[in-house]
């Protein structure tokens, strides 16, 4: 059975780390056998440009009736003056909501090898492992009425304890298989949206008395972030905070770059790096696709349930940073050796055959 793929490149560094997820995907399914079918199609900018909209119908046809979707960024100074309807951002917004993931995994880990790029201390950085799960189709990115008038502008934060409680769930059972704390943020004491988070997620947290739960304010969430992450294992966010505090949780990897996210819970899972397009860098061979790649690797685990194949490609991106290969983005003061987008790519992909290879050799003895 063909395993169908859809491949959204969209805006500026986007098709040039979402062809680097693709050979690293091409390659585990040489290794194994896998039969996957790479479908290209428009979004953003780039589907405005040449098909008048930031979600054509093909794109979202082809999204929906395929078993996983890998997006590259979308995003472009051009349409700055654009209303947000009408920007490459609403294709996203659209087609993430047409697929139905409504918990977007975010994960920040803080490898050793490139630690001294943080502009955080290493000891401070060194070890943080965090799981941020950002509530992905509600709040103030949805919520309606939303609009502009002549002097006045709304948007509105809306969330039901159903939306509240199916994010929290996939957080609690995260937290399971991490080191069992949960800890969820809000602005309880100016919302009433955070209220109701706050007593949903009390009430969920009761069907997991394994995990611990802590409550942290946003405004405090973003300084022990960024002053101590190691006491971070899950954060469990809403939207717009979660789209703040993960482009903070970034810094403390050493780059935007490096992060993967997985959007889960819906018909069909998305997966897209956490940087945006990189207009300043585009055609420099400089991207890194690392957050792609890791991307490509969290698709193998939640749309596929290749866990194995899954975490090589996660081994892969540890072993080629330890080798000392970085794209200029993680360089600074690491002491490595600068490398292409497409270099580094290939360089996961033969670090991915090694992998494969060695277990392989280690089964035959
Ligand atoms: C992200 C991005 C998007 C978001 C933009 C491009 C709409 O910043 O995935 O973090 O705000 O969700
Ligand atoms: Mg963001």
């Amino acid at each position: 059975m063909k395993t169908r793929i859809t491949i959204l490149p969209g805006d500026g560094i986007g098709p040039e780390v979402t062809v680097e997820a693709v050979r690293v995907l091409q390659t585990v399914a040489a290794i194994h056998g896998y039969r996957f079918e790479f479908e290209e199609h428009a979004i953003g900018g780039d589907a405005i440009k040449r098909f008048g909209s930031p979600l054509p119908r093909a794109t979202l046809d082809a999204a929906l009736a395929s078993d996983a979707v890998l997006l590259g960024a979308v995003g472009s100074p051009e349409f700055d003056r654009v209303p947000p309807n009408q920007r490459p951002e609403a294709g996203l917004l659209l087609l993430r909501s047409a697929l139905g993931g409504y918990a977007n995994l975010r994960p920040a880990i803080a490898y050793s090898s490139i630690a001294a790029c943080s502009p955080v201390r290493t000891e401070v950085a060194s070890g943080a492992d965090i799981l941020i799960v950002r509530e992905l189709l509600g709040g103030l990115y949805f919520g309606e009425p939303r609009g502009i008038a002549s002097d006045v502008a709304t948007n509105t934060m809306r969330y039901s304890v159903e939306e509240i409680e199916r994010v929290a769930r996939v957080a609690f059972e995260a937290a399971r298989k991490r080191r069992g704390k949960v800890t969820s943020v809000d602005k309880a004491n100016v919302l009433e949206t955070s209220q109701l988070w706050r007593q949903t997620v009390i009430r969920v947290s009761q069907d997991y008395p394994d995990v611990t739960l802590e409550h942290l304010y946003v405004d405090a969430c973003a300084m022990h972030l960024i002053t101590n992450p190691r006491r971070f294992d899950v954060l469990l966010t809403e939207n717009l905070f979660g789209d703040i505090l993960s482009d903070e949780a970034a810094v403390i990897t050493g780059s935007l770059g490096m992060l993967a996210s997985a959007s889960i819970g819906g018909e069909v899972g998305l997966y897209e790096p956490v940087h945006g397009s990189a207009p300043d860098i585009v055609g420099q061979h400089a991207a890194n696709p690392c957050g792609a790649i890791a991307s490509a690797a969290m698709m193998l685990r939640y749309s596929f349930g290749l866990e194995q194949d899954a975490s090589d490609i996660e081994t892969a991106i540890q072993d080629v940073l330890e080798a000392g290969y970085r794209t200029p983005d993680i360089a600074e003061g690491t002491g490595g050796y600068v490398v292409t987008t497409s270099e580094f790519g290939e360089l996961i992909c033969q670090a991915v055959a090694e992998i494969a290879d060695m277990r392989h050799a280690y089964h035959a003895v």
